[in-house]
């Protein structure tokens, strides 16, 4: 399968010598940064709008600026690399011990870290179709094999993730609500699909929108520990909590299975300032609340605003919606860029004739939407 490096004698450029499988590693394609668009466009910053890589519309957390600010005489110092402080906090928060918890450079490193703890070239690792991105690269850039499986209305179908499982699959990814698809698995099927699954099987289940989720839906993992120690929860303070350039994300897991990963991290993956920003944000309910509902109304806002242009959408439980353009998209991208507005093609994650839109405030979504009549001749 993963052919080795070439002979040295061979080799003509210095990329040969990485193995075949980070060779062939598509990079990821992030959101266009603002800056980059302003400079293209030749117009201010300020008049560019970024509905493309589902940061908060509300910015940052102020509590969590206020504490930067408080902290930055600090910086000489290496951070805590236990972080002992935001452990005991998470545990607090979620009546565990600080002996679950794993710390990132956002959640992405805990993702990472999972697969670089546990899987080797000779094992495989299970997502579906249209997954988050950072697994199937997680998964290649070791080696491994990644077992793809198709959704069922772009929903993720747990009776065939399940039985997508083999001897060797080591890992199974599920991001729940899922991006790039906003679409949630209800948790009695996520429990049952623990129930199936061998308890040799590391279940790695990505919450990164859970705070997004309507009070009834709210996620109950942290509940299921004890009895599936083959349980890995990972979650951000990127999204609702609008921390994203700071990088600051944790998993959950069983004390075994932490301390396994905690010892692949970088000693001190987490900075001092996320850190800071991280024990404030997750004091600063009130800014949640507001991003919850901003959020919640702006699904609604989006979706009517698709339905009157004659679009289909996924109905989403994230920061974001995911609408079919059709064979257009590339043409409809240019446009709302060159409108200053911009999304996301998911092209990359299969999905050639979708666009991703971050939900923003009104304002951000009514000119969103009256750019995007504009580009399909519908104003
Ligand atoms: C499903 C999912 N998981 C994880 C992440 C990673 O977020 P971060 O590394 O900022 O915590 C994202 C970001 O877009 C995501 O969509």
């Amino acid at each position: 399968m993963n052919k080795p490096s070439p002979k040295p004698e061979k080799i003509i450029s210095l990329a040969d010598l990485a193995p075949e499988n980070v060779r062939r590693i598509a990079p990821y394609v992030p959101g266009k940064p603002i800056g980059e668009t302003a400079r293209e466009l030749g117009i201010p910053e300020d008049r560019i709008l970024k509905m493309a890589s589902n940061e908060s519309p509300l910015g940052p957390s102020p509590r969590a600026v206020a504490a930067i600010r408080g902290a930055l005489d600090a910086l000489h110092y290496y951070p805590d690399g236990s972080g002992f402080e935001l452990k005991e906090k998470l545990a607090k928060r979620l009546a565990l011990a600080p002996a679950n918890f794993v710390l990132g450079n956002g959640s992405n490193d805990v993702l990472e870290l999972v697969a670089r703890s546990f899987l080797t070239r000779d094992d495989s690792a299970v997502h579906s179709r249209h997954a988050f991105m950072v697994y199937p690269l997680a998964i290649q850039a070791i080696g491994a094999r990644g077992i793809v499986v198709p959704e069922r209305d772009y929903a993720t179908d747990l009776d065939a993730m399940a039985a997508a499982v083999r001897d060797d699959t080591k890992i199974v990814f599920i991001a729940n609500p899922n991006n790039p698809t906003g679409t949630f698995s209800p948790w009695e099927d996520v429990r049952r699909f623990l129930e199936r699954v061998p308890s040799t099987v590391l279940v790695v289940v990505d919450e990164a929108y859970e705070e997004y989720l309507p009070d009834g839906l709210r996620s109950p993992t942290a509940g299921w520990l004890g009895r599936f120690p083959n349980l890995v929860v990972s979650r951000t303070l990127s999204k609702a909590y609008g921390l994203a350039g700071l990088r600051v994300g944790y998993a959950y897991a069983d004390p075994v299975v932490a301390e396994v990963m905690n010892r692949v991290r970088q000693p001190f993956n987490v900075n001092h300032l996320a850190m800071v920003a991280a024990l404030a944000a997750l004091d600063d309910e009130e800014f949640i609340a507001r991003n919850r509902e901003v959020n919640a109304k702006g699904l609604a806002q989006l979706g009517e605003g698709f339905t009157r242009l004659g679009l289909e959408y996924i109905p989403s439980h994230g920061n974001f919606i995911t609408v079919r353009i059709g064979q257009g998209v590339p043409r409809v991208y240019g446009e709302l860029l060159a409108a200053g507005v911009i999304v996301r093609p998911i092209a990359g994650y299969g999905m050639p004739e979708h666009l991703r839109v971050t939900v923003g405030l009104p304002e951000h979504n009514e000119r969103f939407l009256a750019s995007l009549a504009r580009a399909l001749g519908k104003r």
